[in-house]
């Protein structure tokens, strides 16, 4: 779709909402971007330049815009019937660039679009729902250095994604009411299902802070990403909570949860950035077996024990949020999310470190997911070693598996790839295989220095690679190198 077709649909639907504001639209559109001939005659031919380019990730090319960088995403959603695949609200997106672009184009499968602003005025839009994107026609392009606020308001229907190879649709999860059972809500978006509910630049490697304010009805809970800055409630009974995620995330990794909670409160753990204190807080839904609580009792020595490998913990806060479908567990950030059938230490080491790995450092592409799995799966063994075991039988265990499966190099070339058994085990085994030839101190301060240099920047496998050269030298990235490459299973590692 070139713009001149889509500038001509929008200004036409927005005409008649003021003469003025037409007048001063078309003017915009005018300067930017022709009309076709037919409309008005004497405007040049339509420029190639509009068309928006995607990212470029190998595995998913459509997703994303080049050169944009949302730098925060400040939503004001209603969940009217909690347990329905609808949501309404508003976000404002603030956004940067880095190279000149004459239009925005979101990840949008969402919701129709009811306004949508551009530093407050009406601007022209199209939402293609099919191909899933949210074309946005801007005053001006958006140059390198300077911000703009798109406010984008939305209501009905969610988007349907459904997961590459899991039998789930990603992004906005609808629990209906059943028998005891309240509706809930919940996200469950990786890779890329919070398009399916918000317009966003849906990639890891565009990460951005949220507010996130949600109003429920009466009785229900609303749970989300960051730390809990308010909670009131209306005249009718309504919640509001909003939410505060002060540090980088992608989309993928943003929490929402809809259901009637219990929110359970355990002190403050001092394993943030300078010894700060990291807030502790789980969601319990109402109903669910007493049992299911027992894994998260140890919450707290999780984080004491991947903060000792891995360095601080990246985020202000962080818990549970317990969800009743049969759905893997996700690691939302700060509040990962774990079905009931989950809670399993097991897993919540799991998701916990990818706390660090995923939520914080984030890829630059989904063909570099290994880097997220291989280090939350080693963590269990991290976490096994630190509870007095020698983790001989992990490792051993993990070499059968991956034995007993197809193996491939590291990177993904597909997207069924992206979670199969050589992401998780052959990645745990890479990083294992790194690990036996240092000492641990060593091997200690290269998983604390991978997270403070490569915080702030997308990584890719070749990072990683230059990385264990630098800190570690030519064996130790010799011995990655074969991990990450070879067709076949490498020899166990060994000491
Ligand atoms: N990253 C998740 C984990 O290993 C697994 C996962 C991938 C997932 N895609 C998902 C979970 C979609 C839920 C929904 O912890
Ligand atoms: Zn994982």
């Amino acid at each position: 779709m070139t713009l001149s077709r889509m500038t001509h649909c929008a200004v036409r639907s927005l005409w008649g909402q003021s003469s003025l504001l037409a007048l001063v639209l078309l003017t915009c559109v005018q300067a930017q971007t022709p009309l076709p001939q037919t409309a008005v005659p004497t405007l040049p031919p339509p420029s190639g330049l509009v068309t928006a380019q995607p990212i470029g990730d190998s595995i998913f090319p459509a997703l994303g815009q080049a050169g944009l960088d949302v730098l925060k995403y400040d939503l004001d959603l209603t969940v009217d019937r909690p347990g329905a695949s609808e949501l309404r609200g508003t976000v404002v997106l603030t956004v940067t660039a880095t190279k000149s672009l004459p239009v925005l184009s979101l990840d949008f499968l969402g919701p129709p679009v009811l306004d949508l602003r551009w530093n407050g005025l009406l601007v022209p839009y199209r939402h293609d729902g099919t191909a899933g994107k949210l074309i946005i026609g801007p005053p001006q392009p958006l140059l390198p250095g300077t911000r703009a606020e798109v406010a984008v308001s939305f209501a009905g229907q969610v988007g349907v994604r459904p997961d590459p190879d899991l039998p789930l649709n990603v992004g906005w999860q609808a629990v209906p009411a059943e028998g005891e059972r309240v509706g809930a809500n919940f996200t469950l978006s990786e890779p890329d299902g919070t398009r399916t509910f918000l317009p966003v630049n849906d990639h890891p490697s565009d990460p951005a802070t949220f507010t996130t304010r949600i109003t429920v009805p009466a009785g229900y809970t609303a749970a989300a990403s960051g730390v809990q800055r308010l909670e009131k409630v209306a005249p009718n009974g309504n919640r509001t909570f909003v939410f505060e995620q002060a540090q980088p995330i992608p989309t993928y990794a943003l929490a929402i949860h809809v259901n009637r909670f219990e929110r359970v409160d355990s002190p403050a753990v001092p394993v943030g950035v300078g010894g700060t204190e990291v807030l502790r807080r789980d969601y319990f839904p109402a109903g669910i077996a007493a049992d299911t609580r027992d894994a998260y009792a140890s919450t707290e020595g999780v984080l004491q024990v991947l903060a000792d490998w891995f360095g601080p913990f990246p985020f202000s806060a962080y818990g549970s949020a317990i969800v009743t479908p049969r759905v893997p567990a996700l690691e939302t950030a700060t509040l990962s999310t774990m079905p009931v059938a989950s809670s399993a230490v097991r897993v919540l080491v799991h998701e916990t470190a990818h706390q660090w790995f995923g939520d914080r450092v984030t890829l630059a592409d989904w063909s570099e997911v290994w880097l997220n799995e291989g280090l939350a799966t080693y963590a269990e063994l991290l976490w096994a070693q630190a509870q007095g075991e020698t983790g001989s039988e992990i490792v051993q265990g993990w070499y059968a598996r991956a034995g007993r499966n197809q193996t491939r190099p590291l990177v993904a070339t597909t997207e069924r790839q992206l979670f199969d058994t050589t992401a998780y085990i052959r990645g745990a085994l890479a990083l294992h295989a790194v690990r036996v030839t240092v000492d641990d101190a060593a091997f200690r301060a290269y998983l604390r220095g991978w997270v403070s240099e490569f915080q702030d920047r997308p990584v890719t496998t070749a990072d990683l690679l230059t990385y264990t050269h630098s800190r570690l030298g030519a064996r130790a990235e010799a011995a990655l190198r074969l991990w990450v490459e070879s067709p076949d299973l490498p020899p166990m590692p060994e000491r």
